[in-house]
C-alpha cells in the first residue's frame, strides 16, 4: 500500500490505478472511501473481500459531475414527479452529501447493486474526489473504507490502520469536513424514503420537495443493508445514555465519557467529587452545535478507541440538524456492546 497527496499527479496517478483495477482509498467530505471502477466486476468483487462485506449490501456509484448521472442511473424510467424532485434534489444539493436511490442501468455490473434494480448514486463535495472520478471512468463504486462493521474512516491513518495493505493507494487529503456518512434517499417509490440520515438534514431535504418517509425498523425488506442494527462500532465496548443520564453517570476510572456539548460535560463535573484529569472525557461540540458534532463524531471514537478504556459512554445529540445522523450511528455503536 502506499500514501500519495491529493495533488495533481498523484490524483492522475490514482486515476491511472483504478481504471487498471486496483483499489484506490480517497477522501470526500463526508468519510474516506474505499474506490474501486465501478464497471470492473472483478475490481468490485475486491472491495467486498478487502471489507469482508456481505454480498447483499450494494454500494454506492460517485460520479465527478451532474451529466454523469445517467452512467449509472435511468432517469426515464421514474414517474414524473419523481424525476421533478430528482431534479430539485440535485440542483440545490449536489455536490453534498447525499446519496439517490434511482432505477439501475443495465451497464453498472449487478455486483455493485448486490442484484437489486436500484443504484446508489453520489456527487461528493470535495475536489480531489472529484479529480479521481473524472480522470478515472466517471463512476466509481465507494463504500467507506473500513472493514465492514466498524468504524468509519475521517483521516488517511484511519484508512491504513483498518485496512493496510489490502487496500493498493491511499490519497491523503487530511481529516474529512462533514464526517458522516451521506444521507440516502430512495427516489423510486411514490414518497422519497430516508434510508439512512447523514450529512444532509431531513429539513434541508424536505424544504426543497416536501415530506419524506422514515421507514420504521420492520417496513418491508432491507432496503439499506448497511441499516444492519450493528454497524459503524468501535472495539470498546459503547453505551448510549440520555443528557439526563449522562449527567449523573458516576465517575468509573478507565471507562470514557463522549459528551455532545461543553455545557453537558461541565453539568457533569459539578456532580463530580475532586479534579481530574480524566483522561477519557471528551466533547464533540464545545457549543453544542451539531454540525460540528457530526465533523469530530468518528475522529473521537477512534481515538477514544485507542486508549484501551473498558467502556466508553456516549451523550444522545439533540434530534434537530446533523443530531439524527449522530444518534444513528451511536445506536449502531452501542448495539454491538
Ligand atoms: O458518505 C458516504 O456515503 C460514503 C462515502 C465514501 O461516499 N460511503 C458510504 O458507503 O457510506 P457505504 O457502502 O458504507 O454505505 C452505503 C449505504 C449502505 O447503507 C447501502 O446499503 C446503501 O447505501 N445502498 C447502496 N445501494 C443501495 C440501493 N440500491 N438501495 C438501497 N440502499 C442502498
Ligand atoms: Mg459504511
Amino acid at each position: 500500500m502506499r500514501i500519495l497527496s491529493v495533488s495533481d499527479s498523484d490524483i492522475t496517478l490514482a486515476a491511472e490505478a483504478l481504471k487498471a483495477g486496483l483499489l484506490v482509498a480517497f477522501p470526500t467530505e463526508t468519510v474516506y472511501g474505499l474506490g474501486a471502477d465501478g464497471f470492473n466486476p472483478a475490481a468490485l468483487a475486491r472491495v467486498f473481500e478487502v471489507k469482508n462485506r456481505p454480498r447483499f449490501d450494494p454500494l454506492i456509484i460517485h460520479i465527478a459531475r451532474l451529466e454523469g448521472l445517467e452512467l449509472a442511473a435511468d432517469l426515464d424510467s421514474l414517474e414524473g414527479e419523481a424525476r421533478k424532485k430528482t431534479g430539485l434534489l440535485c440542483g440545490g444539493l449536489w455536490p453534498g452529501p447525499l446519496t439517490l436511490i434511482l432505477p439501475k442501468r443495465g451497464a453498472v455490473p449487478d455486483l455493485a447493486t448486490a442484484g437489486l434494480a436500484t443504484v446508489a448514486v453520489r456527487l461528493p463535495d470535495h475536489p480531489a474526489a472529484r479529480k479521481l472520478i473524472a480522470r478515472s471512468t466517471g463512476a466509481v463504486a465507494a463504500p467507506s473504507a473500513n472493514p465492514f462493521g466498524r468504524l468509519s474512516p475521517t483521516r488517511a491513518e484511519h484508512v491504513r490502520d483498518q485496512l493496510g495493505d489490502r487496500v493498493d493507494l491511499i490519497l491523503d487529503g487530511g481529516r474529512t469536513r462533514v464526517g458522516v456518512e451521506s444521507t440516502v434517499l430512495d427516489m423510486t417509490g411514490p414518497v422519497p424514503r430516508l434510508l439512512r440520515p447523514g450529512g444532509v438534514p431531513r429539513e434541508k431535504i424536505e424544504a426543497l420537495i416536501g415530506p419524506v418517509d422514515i421507514p420504521g425498523p420492520s417496513a418491508g425488506p432491507v432496503n439499506a443493508p448497511g441499516q444492519l442494527k450493528s454497524h459503524y462500532a468501535p472495539r470498546t465496548p459503547l453505551t448510549l445514555h440520555r443528557p439526563e443520564e449522562m449527567a449523573v453517570l458516576e465517575y468509573e476510572a478507565g471507562a470514557g465519557c463522549l459528551f455532545f456539548s461543553g455545557e453537558s460535560r461541565d453539568r457533569w463535573l459539578r456532580g463530580i467529587p475532586g479534579a481530574g484529569p480524566f483522561p477519557g472525557i471528551r466533547v464533540l461540540s464545545g457549543g453544542g452545535d451539531t454540525t460540528e458534532a457530526a465533523a469530530s463524531l468518528f475522529d473521537t471514537l477512534h481515538e477514544l478507541d485507542r486508549l484501551g478504556l473498558f467502556r466508553i459512554r456516549a451523550e444522545e445529540a439533540p434530534p434537530v440538524g446533523l443530531g439524527p445522523a449522530i444518534n444513528d450511528r451511536l445506536r449502531r455503536a452501542a448495539a454491538r456492546s
